[in-house]
């Protein structure tokens, strides 16, 4: 853990983020993790995911918020992105992931500025046939997110929102959107929180995912259950089974170029996959964080740290 967050810092400096950006194996590793830089090169991957039976969902990568134009700007690249969808005919395949903090969470009076590009997101969605599921980021955020996208909800009820189950909030958040149609992903959770609000254990972390699990699938929206990890795969298949569910009505996701095999086997059984596909100049810190979660990866990307390509 030390050693991946001391790269994963040094990562972030920009002699380092210049230097690994500009380096071909970088290039080469992006594009299993990336769906490129532009939203042509987006929507191309999410027409060959589409030929495979797979949804995906976009999310753009673009510079940190600083003002209320940053983050109309934001909005305005998920607007166009609906528009080349439409264009492409991919909106019944494909849906658009958005940061709160892209949205103006973090701006002062973050609260009603985001609310506000979210609902117009959310209304230019829904008009498009499809929809908006809104990220969750570190801790800071979450109460602040959540109240945002219940606003949202309220009124785009297609709105989708992530539950991170790491956590301990995670089975307050679970029942209460349980007893709604919501749209709820359920991740393990990216930030590392302190365990006053987070379970510090991995073996904890599995059990408050299954425990949200449950009340999801037996709750009346549509679980979207994004892990890569086959058991918990396997115990959301038991799960919907026991709760009478129909394969429409939950979702499998995961990450462009995680565990791809998997991705195509559920598929071809009947299951429904939507593939997240992260887009846009700003991918290399998203390209670190994915590398630095799992340790076979960690050669691939430090080999291009130090320029050897
Ligand atoms: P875990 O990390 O235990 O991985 C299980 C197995 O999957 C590993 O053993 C390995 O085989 C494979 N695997 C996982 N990650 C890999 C990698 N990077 N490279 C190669 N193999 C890998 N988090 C968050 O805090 N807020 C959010 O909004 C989201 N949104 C989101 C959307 C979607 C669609 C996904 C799939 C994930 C997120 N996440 C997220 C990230 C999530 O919280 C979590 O960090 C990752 O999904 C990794 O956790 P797993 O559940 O896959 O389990």
């Amino acid at each position: 853990m030390v050693v991946r967050n001391a790269l994963v810092s040094a990562s972030q400096t920009s002699v380092m983020r210049a230097a690994a950006t500009a380096a071909p194996v970088t290039k080469s590793v992006a594009r299993r993790f990336v769906g490129g830089e532009t939203l042509v090169d987006a929507v191309e991957t999410a027409a060959n995911l589409s030929a495979e039976g797979l949804h995906s969902t976009l999310s753009h990568l673009g510079q940190d918020v600083e003002d209320e134009a940053g983050a109309r700007a934001a909005v305005g690249v998920y607007v166009k992105t609906l528009e080349v969808l439409q264009t492409a005919d991919l909106l019944d395949r494909v849906d658009l992931s958005v940061r709160a903090s892209d949205m103006g969470i973090n701006l002062p009076d973050g609260h009603n500025i985001a609310a506000a590009n979210i609902r117009a997101l959310a209304a230019a969605a829904t008009d498009a046939g499809t929809s908006v599921t809104v990220d969750m980021e570190d801790y800071s955020t979450v109460a602040a997110t959540m109240d945002v996208f219940d606003e949202v909800f309220a009124a785009y009820p297609t709105t989708g929102v992530v539950v991170q189950a790491n956590l301990r909030r995670s089975q307050v958040d679970c029942q209460r959107l349980a007893a709604t149609p919501a749209r709820v992903r359920l991740v393990k959770g990216a930030y590392q929180e302190s365990t006053d609000v987070a379970f510090p254990t991995a073996q904890e972390i599995d059990l408050s995912y299954v425990r949200a699990l449950k009340m999801l699938m037996a709750g009346s929206g549509t679980p979207l259950v994004a892990t890569h990890d086959p058991r918990l795969i396997e115990i959301a298949q038991a799960l919907a089974v026991r709760s009478g569910r129909s394969r429409e009505s939950y979702e499998f996701q995961m990450s462009l170029g995680i565990r791809p095999e998997e991705q195509k086997r559920l598929a071809a059984a009947g299951a429904k996959v939507r593939v997240y596909v992260p887009f846009g100049s700003q991918w290399y810190p998203y390209l670190v964080r994915r590398m630095a979660e799992k340790p076979a990866n960690m050669t691939l990307i430090g080999r291009a740290l130090i320029g050897r390509t």
